[in-house]
C-alpha cells in the first residue's frame, strides 16, 4: 500500500507549487564550495547516507536503553547527540534534493517531512528528559523513531526505486561487450578536445591528452546529461568537461568529479592505441 501511495506522490504535480520555489531557494542560498562538500564531492558517493548514520544510530540505541531500567541519563545524552547530529544530515539531504528531477523531489518532500517530524519529536523528547519527565521523553522518542522509520522507507524508494543520487552512468557499462572496441584514428583527435564515439549503442567521450588517450562514459553520472555537449574548462591545471544539464564537472584524464552536484566519478574505460587506432574496453 505504501508503495502505491508513493507512486501517486511521484505523479502529484500539485506538490511542485511548494517544491519549485524551495528548490530555487536552496540552490541560491549555499555557496558552491559548501554545496560540493554537502553533495559529497571527493568522497566517491553522496555524503547524505553517511551523515544519517550518527542520528539513526543514536536514536536506535536510545530505543534500546529506554526499554531498560536505570538508563535515563545515558538515554538523554544519546537523544541530544542524535538530535544535534541530524543537522548535517538535513543539510546534505536538502542539497542533494535541490538537484533531483521533479518526480524525485516530490517523493523527497515526503521523506523530508517524515524526518522533520522525527527531528521535532526527538527535540521535544530531549527537552522532556532534561526537565526530568522521562516518561514523556520515552513516548516522544518512540514516536520519533516511528516517524524516522517511515522517512527511511521513503528514502529507500527515492534511492532504489527512483535512482536518486546513484551513479547513472554505471548501468551503461553493462551494455558494453567484453573485448577491445575500435573508436577513432589517433590523428583524427585534437589535443584536449573530446569526441563522442559509440560502442554499440553506448556513447563514450574520447580525449587525446598529450601522448595518451582517455575514454570516459558520455552519459553524466548525475542524471545522464550529454557530456559530449559540455564545455571544456581547466581546473587545477587539468582539462575538465562541464555537464550542460546541471554543471557537474569531471576531469577528462580520470573521470574524477571536481564539482557537483554529482558526487560520483564518471566511469573510465581502459584505452590503448594500436596501429594508429584508438581502442577501448571495459575497465
Ligand atoms: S545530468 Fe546533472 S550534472 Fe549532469
Amino acid at each position: 500500500m505504501l508503495q502505491r501511495l508513493l507512486e501517486r506522490v511521484e505523479k502529484a504535480g500539485e506538490l511542485d507549487r511548494a517544491s519549485d520555489p524551495l528548490q530555487r531557494r536552496v540552490r541560491a542560498t549555499l555557496p558552491r564550495r559548501l554545496k560540493d562538500l554537502l553533495h559529497g564531492v571527493g568522497l566517491g558517493h553522496p555524503l547524505h547516507p553517511v551523515a544519517v548514520q550518527l542520528p539513526v544510530g543514536a536514536w536506535m540505541s536510545t530505543a534500546v536503553l529506554d526499554a531498560l531500567p536505570g538508563t535515563e541519563s545515558a538515554a538523554t545524552v544519546l537523544v541530544g547527540v542524535g538530535t544535534a547530529a541530524a543537522l548535517p544530515a538535513v543539510a546534505s539531504g536538502a542539497t542533494d534534493w535541490s538537484e533531483l528531477s521533479r518526480e524525485q523531489r516530490r517523493v523527497g518532500l515526503v521523506h523530508a517531512a517524515a524526518n522533520t517530524v522525527a527531528l521535532g519529536l526527538y527535540a521535544g523528547s530531549f527537552v522532556a528528559r532534561l526537565s526530568g519527565n522521562h516518561r514523556l521523553g520515552r513516548t516522544l522518542g518512540y514516536t520519533g523513531l516511528a516517524a524516522a522509520g517511515l522517512g527511511a522507507y521513503v528514502g529507500g524508494h527515492l534511492s532504489f526505486r527512483q535512482g536518486a543520487a546513484v551513479n547513472q552512468a554505471e548501468p551503461y557499462l553493462r551494455q558494453i561487450d567484453e573485448g577491445w572496441h575500435d573508436l577513432y584514428a589517433w590523428n583524427e583527435l585534437t589535443e584536449g578536445r573530446p569526441e563522442v564515439a559509440r560502442i554499440g549503442e553506448v556513447p563514450v567521450l574520447v580525449t587525446r591528452i598529450g601522448d595518451r588517450v582517455t575514454v570516459i562514459m558520455e552519459h553524466c553520472a548525475h542524471q545522464t546529461g550529454p557530456l559530449g555537449d559540455g564545455e571544456i574548462t581547466e581546473i587545477g591545471g587539468a582539462a575538465c568537461v562541464v555537464c550542460p544539464w546541471h554543471g557537474s564537472t569531471f576531469r577528462l584524464v580520470d573521470g574524477a568529479v571536481v564539482r557537483g552536484p554529482s558526487a560520483n566519478d564518471q566511469p573510465v574505460l581502459r584505452s590503448r592505441v594500436v596501429e594508429g587506432r584508438v581502442q577501448a574496453s571495459l575497465p
